[in-house]
């Protein structure tokens, strides 16, 4: 796959030990859930290390000193139903303020093409940082159509965070919006014949709340 400006994958060790734990079929839906969250609250480190900051004084025991804390309505996260859901837990760990939007989305399971079904978002959204949170990005119509639907909206800065990618969908999203900030766990090889991720980890829905 080229190299794409605005995406970043992380290949960090201390993640990679976590998703070696999560495609694994023996893990269950517990260790499941908090592994999720743990390598979102990882990624967001990254994903938002220019968030908008201000200056406060603060008193220590010893003095008076300036200094930085972030703005806190700054930060809006969009979980794309369901499995996005399994990441807000993850933000908010390290920006606890962001509000939260729904999107409602489930793949066509012959065409594979995105069904919208629900949309709620944060009143002022189109002034945050707005972060589409989905686990795993296979074809990118699930995410293209999540990206159209907030650009609609207004919303000028959009990040993606995603845990495990194909390359076609890192293509396919790179593509249509050159200017969203995607980041990504891992890149996985390829698609197989049902749009599944390989090696991937299954349905990361199924497997986070257990419906399979
Ligand atoms: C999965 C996943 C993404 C989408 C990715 O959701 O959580 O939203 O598929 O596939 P794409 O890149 O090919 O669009 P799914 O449709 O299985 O819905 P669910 O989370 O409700 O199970
Ligand atoms: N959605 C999933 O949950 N898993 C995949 O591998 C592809 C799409």
């Amino acid at each position: 796959m080229k190299n794409y400006e605005n995406v970043t994958i992380f290949n960090h060790p201390l993640i990679q030990h976590k998703i070696a734990m999560l495609r694994s079929k023996d893990t269950g839906m517990k260790d499941f859930r908090e592994l999720i969250e743990e390598i979102t609250a990882l990624m967001t480190f990254e994903c938002l290390k220019d968030v908008p900051t201000r200056q406060v004084m603060v008193t220590t025991p010893l003095e008076r000193t300036e200094q930085t804390i972030v703005i806190e309505n700054s930060v809006a996260v969009i979980p794309v139903l369901r499995a996005g859901l399994g990441m807000v837990n993850g933000v908010h760990m390290l920006f606890p303020t962001a509000k939260v939007g729904h999107i409602g989305m489930y793949r066509d399971e012959e065409t594979l093409e995105p069904k919208e079904y629900y949309c709620k978002l944060p009143d002022g959204i189109e002034d945050k940082i707005a972060i589409i949170l989905d686990p795993m990005l296979a074809t990118g119509g699930s995410a293209v159509a999540a990206i159209d639907l907030l650009k609609k909206q207004g919303v000028s800065d959009i990040r993606l965070m995603n845990i495990i990618a194909a390359p076609v969908g890192v293509e396919t999203v790179a593509t249509a919006h050159p200017d969203v900030k995607v980041f990504i766990a891992c890149l996985d090889r390829q698609l197989n014949e049902n749009g599944y991720i390989l090696p991937g980890l299954g349905d990361a829905g199924d497997r986070l709340f257990g419906t399979k």
